[in-house]
C-alpha cells in the first residue's frame, strides 16, 4: 500500500509530520507493508494535512487528517470515512485548474529525479539542448511569458538583452525572496517540485550563455532552502548540473544564497547588492541588470514562477503556452488565495477569470461568513479592490486599467469588519519600516504618511488633501516601486472607502 503525506511547510505547520509518524506506527502495529511517500502539497491548504492513498482506481484523498484519525482510517480500509474526499482530481478546487507550471507539484516525492522524469520532467531541457541560444530565447518570447515577480516584463525580451550583451561571464539569478503578503507559490514549487526550477534555470543559462546561477531565497523558508539544496546536489550527481549538462557541451551550475530578510531585497537591484555581500540598497537604473547585473556582468534575474514555467514552454512549444490567457497576459498564473477566505490555497489557471469568480466561487467567500469588503491583490503595494470591481478579469492590463496590479498574484480577502483607514496606515508604516532609505519621497514620505493618517483619524479633514498630495509625490519621485507603489493601497482605500476616513467613522469605532 502506498500512502502520501505532504512534506510541504504549510502541511507540516498543520500537523503533517505527526500524521506521517502515525501512519508508519499504525502500519507497523498491524503488520502492514506501507510505503510512505512525503510528497509536495496539492495546494488546497484548508484540507491539509491531505493524505492520499494509491488504489487501483487512482489516488484517493482524505483530509484534513490529524494523527488521531489515522487508526480509524486503517480500520475503514481507507474507504468509506467521514474525511474521505474521493479522487484528488475530482475535488472542484483542483478540477477547475489548468496546471502547467504546477503539473507535478504534489504528485511525487519532490526529491526523486526518476519520478520527475517519469512525469515529463527534463523534456524541455532536452529539446533546448538541441537548439541554439537565439532559438530558445525566441521560443520564450513567442510564448508571451511575462515576469511573475511583479512587474510583468516579457521574459524573452529580458533574455535577449543578456544574450546580446558581450561579456566574459554572465549569470542567472532566481528571485525567491517572495516577500508579498499572501503569496506562497515560489515556496510551494521549491518544496514540491524543485527540479522544475533547476531545469528552468539551466535552460535560461544555456539560452543566454551563462554558466552559473544563484537562487536567492529568504531565510524564513528553511524547508524550501533544504529542498533546493538537496535537489541541486542530486542534479549535480546526475549530470543535470555541471560541466556537461546531460552529457552535452553546455555547462551550468548553481548555488543557493540565503537572504537575511528584508522586503526590499526582493527588488532586483537590491537583491544583487545583497548577493554581492553588500547592504540591500536599491541601485539606480540604468544600467539594467541585463547589461550590468551581478558583479557588473549581464544577468538574467527572474522570479521562481517565471523560470519554473520555462520547461513546459520548451517541452510543448510557445504556441501551446500562448494559447492560454487573455489579451497580453498569456499562459497560466498560480493564484494564491489567502486572508479571510473559506478555501485558501494555490489555484493555477489561465489568465482571464474575473476577481469575483476567484474570490466568491473558487475561494468560497470569507471564512468568517461575513460579506467581502475588499480584496488586496498583488502584495503590500497592491490596490484594495472593492466588490464593485469584481468583474475585472485577471490580467496585467485589465488590473492596471482599474488602478490595480496583479504583482505576484497574491489575493488577500477582507470581510466587512476591516477598517480601511487602518489598512492605509499599515501600508505607509510598512513602507517606512522596509524602505532602503536611498530616496527622500519614500524614506521621509512614508513617515509623514503615517502621521497624516493619524491626523485624519483625529478628525482633521484637511489631512485627506495632504495625504493625496503626498501620495502623488511618492508615486512620481520614488526611485523604486516600494515608495512608488505604496500610494496604491493608500489611495485605493481612500477612494473606495471614504467613509472609513471620516470623523463619524472614527467616533463610531471608539
Ligand atoms: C520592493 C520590491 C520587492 C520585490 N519583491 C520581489 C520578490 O519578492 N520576488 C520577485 O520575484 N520579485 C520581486 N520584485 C520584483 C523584482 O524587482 C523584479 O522585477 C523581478 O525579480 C524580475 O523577475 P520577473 O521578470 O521574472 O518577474 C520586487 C520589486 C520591488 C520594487
Ligand atoms: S523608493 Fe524606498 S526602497 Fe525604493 S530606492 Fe527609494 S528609499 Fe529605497
Amino acid at each position: 500500500m502506498r500512502i502520501y503525506v505532504p512534506r510541504d511547510a504549510a502541511a507540516r505547520a498543520l500537523g503533517a509530520d505527526a500524521v506521517a509518524r502515525a501512519v508508519a506506527a499504525e502500519a507497523e502495529r498491524r503488520g502492514l507493508a506501507v510505503e510512505l511517500v512525503r510528497n509536495g502539497t496539492r495546494g488546497m491548504i484548508w484540507l491539509e494535512p491531505l493524505l492520499e492513498v494509491e488504489t487501483a482506481a487512482g489516488r484517493t484523498a482524505f483530509g484534513p487528517v490529524s494523527a488521531a484519525d489515522v487508526p480509524g482510517l486503517f480500520d475503514a480500509g481507507f474507504g468509506a470515512h467521514p474525511l474521505a474526499l474521493g479522487p484528488v482530481e475530482a475535488i472542484p478546487f483542483f478540477a477547475r485548474q489548468t496546471r502547467l507550471t504546477f503539473a507535478r507539484c504534489g504528485l511525487t516525492d519532490p526529491l526523486s529525479l526518476a519520478e520527475y522524469e517519469a512525469n515529463g520532467g527534463l523534456a524541455g531541457l532536452r529539446r533546448a539542448l538541441g537548439m541554439d541560444g537565439r532559438a530558445i530565447v525566441d521560443e520564450v518570447t513567442g510564448s508571451g511569458l511575462r515576469g511573475r515577480g511583479g512587474a510583468g516584463f516579457p521574459t524573452g525580451i529580458k533574455w535577449a538583452t543578456v544574450l546580446d550583451a558581450k561579456a566574459d561571464r554572465k549569470y542567472v539569478v532566481c528571485n525567491a525572496d517572495e516577500g508579498d503578503s499572501g503569496t506562497f507559490a515560489d515556496r510551494m514549487i521549491m518544496e514540491g517540485d524543485p527540479f522544475v526550477l533547476i531545469e528552468g534555470m539551466v535552460i535560461a543559462g544555456i539560452a543566454v550563455g551563462a554558466d552559473m546561477g544563484y537562487l536567492y531565497v529568504r531565510s524564513e523558508y528553511p524547508d524550501a532552502i533544504a529542498a533546493m539544496q538537496a535537489a541541486i546536489a542530486i542534479a549535480r550527481d546526475a549530470g543535470l548540473l555541471g560541466r556537461s549538462v546531460l552529457g552535452s557541451d553546455r555547462a551550468f551550475d548553481m548555488e543557493v544564497r540565503v537572504g537575511a530578510g528584508a522586503y526590499v531585497c526582493g527588488e532586483e537591484t537590491s537583491l544583487l547588492n545583497s548577493l554581492e555581500g553588500k547592504r540591500g540598497v536599491v541601485r539606480a537604473k540604468p544600467p539594467l541588470p541585463a547589461i550590468a547585473g551581478l558583479f557588473g556582468k549581464p544577468t538574467v534575474i527572474n522570479n521562481v514562477i517565471s523560470l519554473a514555467s520555462v520547461p513546459v514552454i520548451l517541452e510543448k512549444g510557445a504556441a501551446f503556452y500562448k494559447d492560454f490567457g487573455l489579451g497580453r497576459s498569456r499562459g497560466t498564473i498560480p493564484l494564491q488565495i489567502a486572508g479571510n477566505v473559506r478555501y485558501g490555497g494555490l489555484f493555477e489557471t489561465a489568465f482571464g477569470m474575473t476577481l469575483g469568480e476567484i474570490v466568491e466561487e473558487i475561494g468560497g467567500g470569507t471564512a468568517s461568513g461575513r460579506p467581502v469588503k475588499a480584496v488586496q491583490v498583488g502584495g503590500p503595494l497592491g490596490a484594495y479592490m472593492p466588490v464593485g470591481k469584481f468583474d475585472t478579469p485577471f490580467g496585467y492590463e485589465e488590473f492596471d486599467g482599474q488602478g490595480g496590479l496583479i504583482g505576484h498574484a497574491g489575493i488577500v480577502v477582507f470581510d466587512d469588519t476591516v477598517d480601511m483607514m487602518k489598512m492605509a496606515r499599515f501600508a505607509m508604516e510598512f513602507c517606512a519600516v522596509e524602505s532602503c532609505g536611498k530616496c527622500t519621497p519614500c524614506r521621509i514620505g512614508s513617515v509623514r504618511g503615517v502621521e497624516t493618517i493619524d491626523r485624519i483619524a483625529r478628525g482633521d479633514a484637511a489631512g485627506v488633501e495632504i495625504l493625496t498630495d503626498l501620495c502623488d509625490t511618492m508615486k512620481d519621485g520614488s526611485l523604486c516601486a516600494l515608495g512608488g507603489f505604496t500610494p496604491f493601497p493608500v489611495m485605493s482605500a481612500l477612494r473606495h472607502f471614504p467613509e472609513d476616513f471620516s470623523a463619524s467613522h472614527k467616533e463610531a469605532a471608539e
